[in-house]
């Protein structure tokens, strides 16, 4: 699927927040859990530490210091956001959704909520799903929400996938505005390749029974080397497809914030691309992958960096488990808005 921005609507992300949790945990400790050593997983992915959620925090506690902290960047009061959704894809529960106990949590009374799951893509599939609803007028203020707690589908004791993944989200509002925004989007699934990175169990295929707890198949696995090939393909297709249905070259990109898995996947990417490193967000080395919570968090630092000037070419791409991918192309505008007055509610 692809699309560019038409009929002189304008879309933006007027506020980011983000939040990871406070443990760290370090390549030098995981080496005292699994068979593996600072060294490899350093040169071998670029990951030198992750955060880890407690043990009581679930999704909603990482979704909710971000959305309230880009509610307040975008001035926006929580009761005038009319549409929340949270991708993710260990979600507090499967049902009731993460997105509607969110937005209890944050008394955006009577928004339509839901959740997401499209793995690691979940946030950009779900900014394209929010730029349709405020383009098309059903939504007036969007709050979108990524992230996971992977640590907590992941086997700890499998050296090929523990020392990869960390924990933590971002939140982004998106509104009208009269300068910039979303220019272009581009989204594709390969269900074919789906097998190379998957939970097998837990769904309606392997309802979750003792037997399924015992085998373990309620943890993430994963075909390491599938994905990268897969990884390293679609980050440069989807990027130059987007680019070319905006009518941008590659040199016009200020900001390129891919999804932040394996560092070497991501300089593989902006070479084969040709962004100069300086161009690139990267944080993977500090969170390792977040899934649906590392665009928003490298957006963030992207932001917190000065690095998102108004009229800046803003390039995402994400990709994951599904498989999936999806893009994003944005002219940057000024974060922050007026005050708004929360509309009237009858009832
Ligand atoms: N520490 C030490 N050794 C490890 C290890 C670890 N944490 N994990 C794997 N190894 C070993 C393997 O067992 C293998 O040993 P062998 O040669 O004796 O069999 C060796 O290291 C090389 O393994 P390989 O799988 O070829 O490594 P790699 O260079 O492909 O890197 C990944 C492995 C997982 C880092 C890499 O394939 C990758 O990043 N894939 C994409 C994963 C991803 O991004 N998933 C999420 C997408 S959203």
């Amino acid at each position: 699927m692809i699309g560019t921005a038409g009929n002189g609507v304008r879309i933006a992300i007027t506020g980011i927040g983000a939040y990871a949790p406070e443990r760290v945990l370090t390549n030098s400790e995981l080496a005292t859990i699994v068979d593996t050593t600072d060294e490899w997983i350093v040169e071998r992915t670029g990951i030198r530490e992750r955060r880890i959620a407690a043990p009581d925090q679930a999704m909603t506690d990482l979704a909710l210091p971000a959305a309230q902290q880009a509610l307040e960047q975008a001035g926006v009061p929580a009761d005038a956001v009319d549409y929340i959704v949270v991708a993710t894809v260990t979600p507090d529960a499967m049902f009731p959704t993460t997105s509607a106990l969110l937005a209890d949590m944050l008394g955006a009374r009577d928004a339509a909520a839901y959740d997401l799951l499209a793995g690691c893509t979940g946030f950009m599939y779900a900014i394209a799903q929010a730029y349709a609803m405020v383009a098309s007028g059903l939504s007036e203020r969007a709050l979108v929400v990524g992230g996971d707690i992977l640590s907590k589908i992941i086997d700890w004791r499998d050296r090929a996938t523990c020392v990869l993944f960390g924990d933590g989200a971002g939140a982004v509002v998106l509104e009208r505005v009269d300068h910039g925004g979303f220019l272009g989007f581009e989204l594709g699934a390969d269900g074919a390749g789906g097998k190379h990175l998957t939970l097998p169990a837990g769904g309606s295929r392997l309802p979750a029974s003792a037997e399924t707890v015992a085998q373990e198949q309620h943890f993430v696995r994963m075909d390491g080397r599938e994905v990268f090939k897969f990884a390293t393909r679609v980050l440069v297709s989807s990027a130059e497809k987007v680019l070319a249905e905006c009518g941008r070259s590659v040199e016009d990109v200020d900001v390129y914030i891919p999804h932040q898995a394996n560092v070497r996947i991501i300089d593989h990417a902006a070479k084969k691309l040709g962004v100069p490193r300086d161009r690139v967000v990267v944080n993977v080395d500090r969170y390792g992958n977040t899934s649906s919570g590392s665009i928003p968090l490298a957006l963030a630092d992207a932001a917190a960096e000065g690095r998102l000037e108004p009229g800046s070419l803003v390039l995402m791409t994400g990709m994951g488990a599904g498989l999936t991918w999806g893009s994003a192309l944005i002219e940057w505008s000024a974060l922050g808005g007026k005050p708004q007055q929360a509309p009237e509610r009858i009832g």
